[in-house]
């Protein structure tokens, strides 16, 4: 089984971003040098890293490790209709990712997405991309451990299904102020109800000013 651990970096006031449409790139201003490098060092440790396809439409992120010792994780994104940015860093900066589509991914688009250079497709979901499948996918290619950057609606979907084994959190000691910014979590069209999950305080400590926590589910510490 892949083991999904999950991290991201809140405002105080639980937002994922300092507003709409904003990147949560901006959130980085905030670090210093040791948060960045603990940060990517955390990239290093997983064998792949995955973001929703609303992230990279949002941030452009390049998902790898620059800032500490390690090998790049296989970048993944599932993208249900293959339309990610054609400009976007992931498909054009030559490192290994791994795009998940849907059935409603053309056979046009899944075609100019393998054109791409290090860019592998898998197909699996009918609407949306179903994550289960792209797991068993992702643990057949031998990825034992991944890293997921978010955002709310990809967090949403792999709570609902109950398929994180660690949260992390960078508490991001500012207040955006900004109401419509995206919170940590978020349903999508089709997203399931949540149901409380209770989670365990594992570690808790800081750098750079930063408070770091991190949780593990409930039932799984006993
Ligand atoms: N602070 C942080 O740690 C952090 C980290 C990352 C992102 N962010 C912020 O989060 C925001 C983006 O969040 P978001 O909710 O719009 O996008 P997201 O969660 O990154 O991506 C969601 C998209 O992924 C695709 N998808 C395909 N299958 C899915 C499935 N089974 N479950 C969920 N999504 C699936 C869907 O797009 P298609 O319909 O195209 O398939 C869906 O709309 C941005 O503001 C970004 O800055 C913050």
């Amino acid at each position: 089984m892949v083991k999904i651990t999950t991290l991201s970096e809140l405002t105080l006031d639980g937002k994922l971003s300092l507003g709409p449409g904003a990147s949560s790139k901006d959130l980085f201003d905030f670090y210093g040098d040791e948060l960045r490098a603990w940060f990517h060092g955390q990239r290093a440790s997983n064998d792949a890293i995955m973001v929703g396809a609303g992230t990279v439409r949002s941030d452009d992120p390049e998902l790898t490790v620059r800032h500490a010792a390690g090998k790049n994780p296989l970048r993944v994104v599932p993208c249900s209709r293959g339309d990610l940015p054609t400009d976007c860093r992931l498909l054009n900066d030559g490192a290994p990712t791994l795009i998940a589509v849907s059935a409603l991914a053309t056979e046009t688009a899944v075609e100019a997405l393998r054109a791409r250079p290090h860019v592998e497709v898998v197909v699996c979901g009918e609407d949306a991309v179903d994550l289960p499948g792209l797991m068993a996918a992702l643990e057949a290619r031998g990825v034992r451990s991944l890293i997921v950057e978010g955002g709310s609606r990809l967090l949403h979907s792999l709570h609902a299904l109950g398929l994180i084994s660690r949260i992390i959190i960078k508490h991001i000691p500012v207040i955006s102020g900004a109401e419509e910014a995206p919170t940590y979590l978020r349903s999508g069209e089709h997203g399931a109800r949540l149901s409380l999950s209770r989670w365990k305080l594992e570690e808790l400590f800081a750098l750079s000013g930063v408070a770091i926590s991190t949780y593990l589910p409930l039932e799984a510490t006993a």
